[in-house]
């Protein structure tokens, strides 16, 4: 298995993309510490994962609280001895639609909170345990909100823009210490963040799926499968790349 004997972090690894990326590294042979902020869900992840006979642990926590990342990754290096992966994927959406103009400055200070600074001290941390591992590879999921605006999302945009730019600099910090630093940018998947797609008619919601290519919407498994492909041997020589996952959205 590819990735027999590695261990892999998954921030959010308890809903939508980011349940699927831990799905994928566990089956591939990693071990995998989920750190997310339900504790409930967390847990039942957990449980399905170990149910399937895959080793994991899961620490329930805010990513833009530092003390909760630190343990996250210090879980996994007590329990599992190293860490080789991190695919960070917690984040918000904006639900409420505004422009600069009409945002709540608390509002914008959440939604930079768990989406950009989330990543930072992710990266942090995780980078100095994979230094310590002999090297690594982190995947940031961003958006296509991370390289096109997106109408009234500003506070969202300009967090997904800055995972772009902590993405690139990373790369460029550790590319001689063997840590890897990617990013994927999704277009629309289906998981909770897009739930509302659900209560609309089905014309409605061939407007957003218009918005890609192949008017469609994704998978999340679509999305693990890239993450683990830049986690591969095979994109061993793959650092700083941003990553359009999204059928097309960034072309269109
Ligand atoms: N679904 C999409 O269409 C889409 C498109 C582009 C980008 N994304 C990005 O993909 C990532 C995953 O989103 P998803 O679609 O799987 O949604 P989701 O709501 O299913 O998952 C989000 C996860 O983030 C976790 N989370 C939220 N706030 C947190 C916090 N403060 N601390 C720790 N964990 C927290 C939640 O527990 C959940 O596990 C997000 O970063 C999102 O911005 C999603």
């Amino acid at each position: 298995m590819e990735f027999e004997g590695k261990v892999a972090i998954v921030t959010g690894g308890n809903s939508g993309i980011g349940e699927a990326v831990a799905w994928r590294f566990a089956e591939g042979g990693a071990k995998v510490v989920i750190i997310g902020n339900n504790p409930e869900t967390c847990r039942a992840k957990a449980e399905a994962l170990r149910a399937a006979g895959h080793e994991v642990a899961f620490h329930a926590g805010d990513v833009s609280r530092e003390a909760d990342v630190k343990a996250a990754v210090d879980l996994a290096v007590g329990r599992f001895g190293r860490l080789d992966f991190a695919i960070n994927s917690a984040g918000i959406y904006q639900n409420q639609p505004c422009t600069v103009v009409d945002m709540e400055a608390d509002y914008f200070d959440r939604i930079v909170a768990i989406n950009l600074r989330g990543i930072f001290l992710s990266m942090k941390y995780q980078i100095a345990a994979m230094l310590k591992s002999g090297g690594g590879s982190v995947v940031n999921v961003a958006s296509g909100a991370g390289i096109r605006a997106v109408p009234f999302a500003s506070g969202y945009v300009a967090a997904k823009h800055g995972v772009i730019g902590l993405t690139k600099t990373a790369a460029y910090d550790f590319g001689t210490q063997g840590v890897r630093v990617n990013a994927i940018c999704p277009g629309l998947v289906k998981t909770a963040m897009t739930g509302f797609l659900d209560q609309l008619e089905p014309e409605a919601a061939a407007f957003y799926f218009k918005a890609n290519t192949m008017e469609r919407i994704g998978l999340p498994e679509e999305i693990a499968s890239a993450a683990a492909w830049l986690c591969s041997e095979g994109a061993s020589f793959t650092t700083g790349l941003i990553m359009p996952v999204d059928g097309g959205y960034s072309v269109k």
